[in-house]
């Protein structure tokens, strides 16, 4: 079983590419807390985006309540847009048992708050190296590959230690939306903590601190979702790459 999460695509693509190379099925975090995997020898891979190098909140969630017991072999696969700095260190942690394999894939941004996303030529060129970077990690869990291989962890520590504790204080506040929503529906539907709801046909953000995964802002068809005063000029990005699982 692969687990992911995403909120653009990129760690669906991703987790959708190696289960279809191991003859092995993809199955979405939120959907799956608790979670219980049967006691058997198959391998296990957690597949998800590196946010402020850490780990989705949601991920988190999913590891401390996952109960993972057995010879499984288990690999990490973070979908960095730059380095993964050490997200995988609180992935382990929540999990409660070391990972056997680590690696990472780089993938186009979804930051939009700071980064352009809306680059198509851009992401497209980032995509195309993807696909070595996937055919290296297949390799690797069939050869049953073990220790750290992530090959993009940067700064390391130092940017989890400083940065994630941002993250983590981050609130749904700065979301906001203008004319151009037609009230479909669609972010709320997302939404894989149920933050959003339709009120008057328009998004309200429950108050707290959500994901941050930009599914509601990339995935809206009018582009209405802001985050902040600069993610408009950003654009949407959603992964254009699609499996089926
Ligand atoms: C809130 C947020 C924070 C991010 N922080 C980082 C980061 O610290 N380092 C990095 O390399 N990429 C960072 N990214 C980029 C994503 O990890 C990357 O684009 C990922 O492939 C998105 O995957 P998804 O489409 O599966 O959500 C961040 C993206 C978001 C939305
Ligand atoms: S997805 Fe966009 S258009 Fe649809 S309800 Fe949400 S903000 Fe409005
Ligand atoms: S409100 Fe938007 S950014 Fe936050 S968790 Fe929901 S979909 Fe993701």
């Amino acid at each position: 079983m692969i687990y992911y999460f995403t909120g653009a695509g990129n760690s669906r693509y991703v987790a959708q590419r190696i289960a279809k190379a191991l003859g092995d099925t993809v199955a979405f975090m939120p959907d799956h807390i608790p979670a219980t995997v049967p006691d058997n020898s198959e391998p296990v891979g957690f597949v998800m985006p590196v946010y402020f190098w850490g780990i989705p909140t949601v991920a988190l969630r999913f590891a401390q309540q996952l109960q993972l017991s057995g010879s499984h072999y288990t690999f990490t696969v973070l979908t960095p847009s730059g380095s993964s700095g050490d997200a995988v260190s609180l992935f382990e942690k929540a999990l409660r048992r070391p990972v056997d394999a680590h690696f990472s894939v780089l993938m186009p941004d979804t930051y939009a708050p700071m980064f352009e996303c809306g680059d198509r030529a851009k992401s497209e060129a980032v995509l195309e190296r993807a696909e070595g970077e996937i055919d290296n990690v297949i390799a690797q869990v069939k050869a049953r590959a073990t220790g750290d291989l992530d090959p993009h962890h940067g700064m390391g520590k130092l940017y989890t230690v400083t940065m994630y504790p941002l993250y983590r204080a981050s609130t749904t506040r700065r979301f906001a939306v203008n004319d151009a929503c037609t009230g479909c529906g669609l972010c709320a539907n997302l939404c894989p903590d149920h933050f959003i709801t339709i009120e008057g046909g328009k998004p309200t953000w429950r108050p707290g601190h959500c994901n941050l995964c930009f599914a509601c802002l990339h995935h809206c068809p009018t582009f209405a979702i802001q985050y902040g005063r600069n993610s408009r000029k950003h654009g949407q990005y959603t992964c254009p790459k699609k499996m089926s699982d």
